[in-house]
């Protein structure tokens, strides 16, 4: 079974069961402060379940583009993703734990053909009704496991929302694969048990104290990962073993001559290539743009990373948008948006990954110039004054600074640039009180005395007229650059500003 045959499988079955198939949103969340990227198909259901709207229909799935940042620096390994595929059914106040257990389990025994004794449950401590549905499935009481908060409660998404006690179900690889403890269990930390699926029994509005409130009405999320259940139905161990990875892992492979399933290391960086590729082609396709804070920061991260592990496998010319490629090409059914954006996505890539090459060779040559510095050569600390003015002024990501000087018997001074980083933030804080309008004011005050600018949006919607300034940063400019993030000054404009007076 292909990673579109499951994905479709999963509609078609809710579908069934009385569901509105709804279609994914974007990565970047609409209206919704608590959360940098969509972690979770039910960011678009919060609405939803708060009461806040009323739901197309109080049953609804939908197969959601997830992106995760917590766990960037474990993608390497063979589990371990940012960007994601979640296949979730939701209930709105309408069906709960009974009929989620049920049908979990007939689509992952029945359609998804997976053998009923590989297969266990974990639930939330006291909740022995989610214990007796899972009982009437025919699973053993033995294989119901119970845990805490820490592994069996789900949410808020961000810092405040929905959440719930969940069951989570587990699929056993076998033996072999674990780390042979007789005590080898769901949750053990090794690979043997893989998380398949998620069911929340969403109860509880959390504020951001930890104040819990009830819902309007005890309602459903659920979320299977794709990549995941496709391991598993494909009979893989990896998810970079599926048809969801293959083409991309072998496009690295012939990239950089190497071949996959030869060394560790070499493995591993093939992964983290293909992995981060992946994501920074779905995050463009979503409009996120790289930046030195926020999502865009997360992109430059992620892309950064990538080039970097590519030089490791010898490929130090720009590479990635060729995977963007193939991403594109594999996915774009699914998600058009990459099609149309193709071009776009394509060249953000290349500047990006073009300017960061270069900042790499400047940065390189920094290093050097600052470790020769007599006291820093002779106490073999890198200062943490100049390891923040790497990372702000040259951008050098300072995990990478640490690498270099690791690598030439050098460590860095990290709670000093914690100490610098601080106080740029202060800095950035107080340059915030004075918002866009002090950024707007910079930039007009040289090139023309404009009071207000005319608001022609009551006659209509569209209008021709002059560009008075262009701003980067409050700087007046003459000309942007294609990706960078400006202001425009207009002599007249429809836009309504929704905030921010004038
Ligand atoms: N919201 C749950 C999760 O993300 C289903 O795992």
């Amino acid at each position: 079974m292909t990673g579109d045959e499951l994905r479709a499988l999963f509609l078609e079955f809710f579908e069934g069961k009385g569901h509105k198939i709804i279609p994914g949103s974007s990565l970047i969340p609409q209206d919704d402060p608590t959360l940098l990227l969509t972690s979770a198909g039910m960011v678009q259901i919060k609405p939803y379940f708060l009461g806040e709207l009323e739901p197309p229909s109080r049953r609804l799935a939908s197969c959601q583009k997830c992106f995760r940042t917590t766990d960037i620096e474990r993608v390497g390994d063979t589990s371990h993703l940012t960007f994601f595929e979640m296949l979730g059914n939701f209930s709105v106040g309408d069906y709960f734990k009974k009929e989620t257990i049920a049908w979990a389990w007939e689509f992952i025994t029945q359609h998804l053909g997976m053998p009923e004794d590989r297969l266990w449950a974990s639930i939330f401590l006291d909740d022995d009704d989610a214990f007796n549905y899972w009982l009437d499935t025919g699973m053993p009481a033995d294989k119901i496991l119970r845990f805490g908060e820490e592994d069996n409660f789900w949410g808020p998404a961000g810092d405040s929302g929905p959440c719930g006690p969940d069951s989570e179900i587990f699929y056993d690889l076998g033996e072999e694969v674990g780390c042979g403890k007789p005590s080898c269990a769901p949750n053990c930390g090794c690979d043997r048990f893989v998380e398949i699926g998620t069911l929340v029994f969403m109860q509880f509005n959390q504020d951001k104290n930890g104040n819990r409130t009830p819902l309007p009405k005890p309602s459903i999320d659920t979320g299977m990962g794709i990549e995941r259940n496709a391991a598993v139905v494909q009979g893989k161990t990896s998810v970079y073993e599926t048809d969801l990875f293959v083409p991309l892992l072998d496009c690295v492979s012939r990239l950089s001559g190497k071949k996959y399933g030869t060394d560790n290391e070499i493995d591993s960086a093939m992964r983290v290539v293909t992995e981060h590729s992946r994501g920074i082609t779905f995050l463009i396709g979503d409009g996120v743009m790289p930046s030195n804070e926020g999502r865009g920061y997360v992109l430059r991260r992620l892309l950064r990373r990538a080039a970097l592990f590519g030089r490791r496998l010898g490929l130090d010319r720009p590479f990635l948008k060729e995977i963007a490629e193939i991403t594109i090409r594999q996915m774009e059914h699914v998600y058009p948006e990459l099609k149309q954006r193709q071009d776009f996505i394509l060249n953000i890539i290349e500047m990006e990954e073009t300017r960061f090459g270069e900042t790499l060779n400047s940065g390189l040559e920094l290093i050097e110039n600052i470790m020769a510095t007599p006291s820093i050569k002779s106490t073999k600390i890198i200062p943490g004054e100049d390891v923040f003015r790497l990372y702000d002024t040259y951008g050098f990501p300072v995990e990478l600074t640490s690498e270099i000087g690791a690598s030439r018997g050098f460590t860095v001074d990290l709670e000093g640039f914690d100490r610098e980083m601080d106080k740029q933030r202060q800095r950035a804080k107080a340059v915030q009180k004075f918002g866009s309008a002090g950024m707007v004011k910079n930039g007009v005050n040289n090139i023309v005395d404009i009071m207000t600018t005319p608001f022609v949006g009551y006659s209509g919607t569209k209008q021709r007229t002059e560009i008075l300034s262009m701003l980067v940063n409050g700087d007046s400019v003459r000309s942007i650059a294609q990706g960078q993030e400006a202001g425009i000054i207009l002599a007249e404009t429809p836009f309504y500003g929704e905030m921010g007076g004038r």
